[in-house]
């Protein structure tokens, strides 16, 4: 810093900072160095930069507070100055020619949490997570870790989590005799088995409404998807094995991907019957089944159908679960349950990828289920969303009482409702959005856009307390 400028060193300090406040390189809430440590680093005399921060203060770029030195502002002064993520939005292109080799839809990262009422299909009510408890199990696994286990490795899963998990899955899906490996959430499994299992040559079957996560893995591997027509009692067998052979000489079916317990979005669950006829079509045309057992913890009527891995005596369903309902998704700690050949291929696979998942959380999660909180907190959410569904259920009555509900079933277990409505459901979900209101809408779900009949919103209950649902659902239906 020169007086060569003519202004005095102090004032163009303060434009300095100003100027990387503007630019985004300080950020709101960022603390700045002490004037001691500023005037070191900048070999500035340090009443020089007291009296930069001071002016900073003046403009409204800076506040100080007392003992804990200088931050930049929450609210910047002038429009021009954006926050972070205005300038990250508005960063361009470098304008650099990207040779991609492959397409892939922008993401939409919009979270739902964001509006007050989130009726967002499978999100769990993050407010009624242990955190206190949680927070001994992390520290144990920091102050007492394992060594060994801190290094590379053990990429299958931490083996005190894969042993917590391989005797949860036996007690609660009669589960055994399978490979356990541990998954950067149900995500990252859908994408390593796309990646091992399909290519451009090959397609997988899925129900005609289902989880677009999963057909945007199946298509990053270049497979075609094939829509298998659902009904009320889940998938029907006799389309499944008509699509298999109508691809025989194109792109062969070689997965199924299946939600058999709470069909996403539906909810229904697939009958027994029809689990074993599914079965039978798939072992006489040699596919595998990717089941997603996704929240098979919440089930209210009765004991939960066993899963169809449970009954596999060729070993051709590969078994997927998730913490994401039980604890949260940004957890991303999921689970697979399969055959050792494949699990093999899919460790190869991740450890290309990213060797393992974090450590200390699969720690803290294995020291958390061993100690018996785990089960406790599931009791205990599970009682809630009980209660939440059957309040639902009361409210969707008051509106199919009043004409804006045309039908709902009440579901035996999960998180969400699928209703039919009397108005679009894509218009309505714009609207609730200005309002506040997060939904999802039937389009959202349906592979082929032509049987999109547009009437059915998911309305997730599991997420929010009875008088936020009732507030958000007279919201919804009044205004609308
Ligand atoms: C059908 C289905 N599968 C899996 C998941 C969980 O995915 P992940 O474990 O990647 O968070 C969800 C969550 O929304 C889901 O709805």
């Amino acid at each position: 810093m020169t007086k060569a400028s003519g202004q005095a060193k102090y004032l163009q300090l303060t434009s300095a900072i100003r100027e990387s406040i503007k630019r985004g390189l300080l950020t709101a809430q960022e603390r700045l160095p002490s004037a001691r440590e500023l005037a070191l680093q900048l070999s500035l005399n340090r009443h020089t930069v007291m009296a930069a921060y001071q002016e900073l203060i003046a403009q409204g770029w800076l506040y100080s507070q007392p003992r804990k030195g200088y931050f930049v502002s929450k609210l910047l002064p002038i429009d021009s100055s954006d926050t972070t993520q205005q300038l990250a939005d508005k960063k361009q292109s470098s304008g650099f020619d990207w040779q991609f080799t492959r397409a892939i839809a922008t993401p939409n990262l919009e979270s739902s949490d964001s509006y007050p009422y989130n009726f967002a299909g499978g999100t769990p009510d993050v407010a009624l997570f242990p955190f206190n408890d949680f927070k001994n199990y992390v520290s144990e696994s920091l102050t007492r870790p394992n060594i060994a286990n801190l290094h590379y490795g053990n990429n299958a899963g931490f083996p005190d989590l894969i042993e917590q998990v391989s005797l949860y899955l036996r007690r609660t899906r009669s589960l055994t005799g399978r490979q356990i490996l541990i998954t950067n959430g149900s995500q990252e499994a859908l994408y390593i088995l796309s990646q091992l299992l399909l290519n451009e040559h090959s397609s997988v079957a899925t129900e005609a409404m289902g989880y677009a996560p999963a057909w945007q893995s199946f298509r990053s591997a270049g497979a075609n998807l094939v829509a298998i027509a659902q009904d009320e009692q889940g998938l029907i067998p006799a389309a499944f094995e008509q699509a298999i052979i109508e691809q025989q000489h194109l792109k062969p079916i070689k997965l199924l991907y299946l939600t058999p317990l709470h069909q996403y979005p539906t909810t229904v669950t697939l009958t027994m019957a029809r689990r074993h006829q599914i079965y039978r079509i798939a072992q006489r045309h040699n596919i595998a089944i990717i089941e997603d057992d996704y929240d098979h913890e919440f089930h209210y009527r009765c004991q939960p159908l066993a899963p169809m891995a449970s009954d596999d005596p060729s070993g051709l369903v590969i078994y997927l679960s998730t913490f994401s309902k039980v604890m949260f998704p940004g957890a991303r700690i999921g689970f697979m349950a399969l055959d050792k050949q494949l699990s093999d291929a899919v460790i190869g696979y991740k450890t290309i990828m990213n060797h393992k998942v974090s450590t200390p959380m699969q720690d803290a999660i294995a020291r958390w289920m061993k100690s018996g909180a785990f089960e406790r907190h599931l009791r205990k959410v599970t009682k809630t969303y009980h209660q939440r569904r059957d309040f639902m259920t009361q409210l969707l009555n008051d509106y199919k009482a009043s004409g804006q509900v045309v039908a709902f079933n009440e579901p035996d277990g999960g998180m969400a409702m699928w209703v039919e409505i009397n108005q679009s459901a894509a218009q309505l979900a714009v609207k609730a959005k200005n309002q506040g209101i997060y939904l999802q809408h039937e389009g959202l779900f349906c592979l082929p856009p032509h049987q999109n009949q547009d009437r059915f919103i998911r309305l997730g209950y599991a997420g929010m307390d009875e008088e936020k649902l009732k507030a958000g659902l007279a919201l919804l239906f009044q205004a609308n």
